[in-house]
């Protein structure tokens, strides 16, 4: 497969309109597994107006959820002791009214293993966290249930993944560093989503071809004065919906961590 990674080349791509996702479409004539058909109701690999209607819903459903309110939460998680990966995805369930919050975590680090490609080493595994996180959603609308859980297993591996790289660069930096500072870097350096994929038109007619679009390459516009752009949440109409809130969650586990940390530092 083609492997685009130079920055300005990966945004034209992604701000195309031409360009599209692999879909995840239901095979008509057979009994598809949970993970099949959860791929196949989320907007993260469908196309055109279908995207747009689902993309719509996901928005309402996030434009109820105060980052403010998710990042106090996460921060009383945080200091509680509650493992930084388990936080991103039990704060939003709570928020959107998932129920048994404190189980989710782990069905959603299993789904989202299995979530970009449809493929996992434990299929049946991966079937039953799916099954378990919708019949935890808190409705019983199966297209508003396959919303619900896409985005809790979006939010797991990208928000843990970033407050990891963020708290790893902490402990090489100066402790005066912000958070807010880190976290752009994460974001600027070493994107927590390193790639994603689109089917690109043919230049000269014929079939799109599949590209990978690395989301953290070079940038050869970069300069002294000019930062490289930032790719991390993707660009577009599939950019993430959700910065402000993965950001908001983010830095207060951080936050939170690099306090305890501190506290820690400092206890004789
Ligand atoms: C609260 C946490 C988060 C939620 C709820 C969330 C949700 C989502 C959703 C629903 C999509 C699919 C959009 C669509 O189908 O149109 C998406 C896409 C994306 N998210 Fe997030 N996300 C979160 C955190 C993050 C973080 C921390 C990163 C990376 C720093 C990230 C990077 C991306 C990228 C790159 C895409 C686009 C993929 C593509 O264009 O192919 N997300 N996110």
């Amino acid at each position: 497969m083609i492997e685009i990674t130079e920055r300005a080349e990966v945004e034209r791509i992604l701000v195309d309109p031409a360009s599209h996702v692999p879909e995840a479409a239901v095979p008509p004539d057979t009994a598809a597994s949970p993970m099949t058909r959860f791929r196949a109701g989320v907007s993260r690999f469908v196309n055109g107006a279908e995207h747009g209607a689902r993309r719509a819903r996901l928005d309402d459903l996030l434009g109820g959820l105060d980052p403010a309110a998710l990042a106090a939460a996460a921060s009383v998680r945080a200091r509680a002791g509650t493992p930084a990966g388990q936080i991103p995805v039990a704060v939003l369930a709570e928020a959107i009214g998932f129920d048994e919050v404190d189980e989710l975590p782990l069905l959603a680090a299993t789904v989202a293993a299995a979530y970009p490609a449809g493929e996992s080493s434990d299929p049946d595994a991966a079937d039953a966290a799916v099954s378990a996180l919708l019949d935890a959603s808190g409705s019983t609308d199966p297209d508003e249930r396959a919303l619900r859980v896409q985005l809790l297993v979006q939010a797991h591996t990208a928000t843990t993944t970033l407050v990891e790289r963020a708290l790893a660069l902490a402990r090489s930096q100066d402790p005066g560093v912000s958070t807010r500072t880190l976290l752009e870097s994460v974001l600027r350096d070493d994107s927590p989503v390193p790639a994603t994929r689109r089917l690109v038109p043919a230049r000269l007619g014929g079939d799109e071809s599949l590209v990978t679009l690395r989301l953290d390459g070079p940038d050869r516009e970069a300069t002294d004065d000019r930062p490289a752009r930032i790719l991390a949440f993707g660009a577009g109409h599939r950019a993430c919906p959700a910065p402000h809130h993965a950001l908001a969650i983010a830095a207060a586990i951080v936050e939170a961590m690099r306090a305890d940390g501190r506290r820690d530092e400092e206890t004789p």
